[in-house]
């Protein structure tokens, strides 16, 4: 059996994670028992929502992590050993199986196995085609539910979830405006994304960008990030607008110092619908969601990028990297 490389959770961060926070360990691999098989990872995709599970206590994605414990994350693997039927060496399968570069299945902790298709490259089933761009199509499909010809609007627009959503509402007919850190990030939402337009939340006067990128107002605003981009948001949205609520960005490295949103009024005075919402409760609609969303990847409807580390052993780097906004789309780890 090959040497498991695993990063380890070690200690909780008081801010933005570092280094010291994780461990890499090498620990020997058992011997399969019937019915499992053993992966060679190839991708790691590095989330937002892992930073939650290193604070402890609650989060939306389960558990915090105590220390000692595998890092949660989604890897893509490929069947190398097997003694389950059901799994051929060489086939892929995606799964939230850890940090590590070999994991031991028996299928039932896989989210799917990857019926491969010659024009829609693997890592995609981790981003493009995958558990974040899904995100983004039932936030907008499912929940935000915009009518042709409306306005919506998407914060962490660069990023793997928005600027998949962003690309669903345009394919919706919809008029798509981004926000993110930076001119050379919103030159590649308009460009590389085609949203109609790209709002700079590190420059001056948000609210005044998103009237101007969004003349009409704001029927549905995407949220990855609350805080003072909600804030801006709010004011521009339209009558009845309607807010899905799919991440907190600005406060996963707030070290407890949470900004308190002023707008909020604003939800009554123009009768908007702000929800919350998570991937995991629509797992019956993730084979639907897959399958347009390949087919989207395939044609080049979805355009999509990856930020990709090389080696398990650079996976904490990158992970800091991608809180920090270091990745443009998926951030990744490719582990052979
Ligand atoms: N509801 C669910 O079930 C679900 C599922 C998956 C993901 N999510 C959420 O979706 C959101 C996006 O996730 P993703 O995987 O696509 O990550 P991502 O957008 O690819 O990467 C994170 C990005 O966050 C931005 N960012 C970091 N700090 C920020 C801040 N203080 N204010 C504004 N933006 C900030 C950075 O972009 P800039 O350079 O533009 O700042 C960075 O590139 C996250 O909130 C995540 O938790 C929710």
């Amino acid at each position: 059996m090959p040497d498991n490389t695993q990063v380890l959770f070690k200690s909780h961060p008081q801010a933005m994670p570092i280094p010291d926070n994780f461990e890499i360990v090498h620990v020997d691999l058992p011997p399969l028992e019937e019915g499992q098989f053993l992966l060679e990872n190839q991708y790691l995709s590095l989330d937002p929502y892992m930073r939650m599970l290193m604070g402890g206590g609650w989060t939306y994605s389960g558990p915090g992590m105590t220390p000692g414990q595998l890092m949660v994350g989604r890897v893509l693997g490929r069947v190398i050993e097997t003694k389950n039927a059901d799994y051929a060496i060489g086939d892929h399968v995606v799964g939230r199986l850890g940090w590590q570069s070999h994991a031991i299945s028996d299928g039932t902790d896989l989210d799917f196995k990857v019926e491969a298709r010659q024009d829609v490259p693997l890592s995609a089933y981790l981003g493009a085609c995958g558990s974040t761009a899904i995100t983004g199509w039932v936030g907008i499909k499912l929940v935000g539910k915009p009518r042709e010809g409306e306005t919506v609007l998407i914060s962490a627009a660069a990023g793997s979830v928005g600027s998949a959503a962003g690309q669903i509402a345009k394919a919706m007919g919809c008029r798509a405006a981004g926000i993110a850190g930076g001119r050379d990030k919103c030159r590649l939402v308009e460009e590389v994304f085609e949203f109609d337009a790209c709002c700079d939340y590190k420059a001056d006067d948000l609210a005044g960008q998103i009237a101007a990128a969004c003349p009409d107002g704001v029927d549905v605003y995407f949220d990855n990030v609350g805080g003072r981009v909600l804030d801006a948001a709010l004011v521009n949205m339209n009558k009845y607008g309607r807010i899905p609520v799919c991440g907190v960005l600005s406060a996963y490295n707030d070290g407890g110092d949470r900004y308190g949103v002023e707008n909020l009024h604003l939800v009554f005075d123009k009768t908007l619908n702000i929800q919350g919402f998570l991937l995991a409760d629509h797992h019956d609609k993730w084979p639907e969601a897959r399958a347009e969303l390949e087919d989207m990847v395939a044609s080049g409807a979805m355009k999509y990028r990856e930020t990709i580390a090389q080696g398990i052993e650079n996976a904490p780097e990158a992970f800091i990297g991608m809180l920090g906004g270091a990745n443009v789309g998926k951030q990744l780890v490719k582990l052979v």
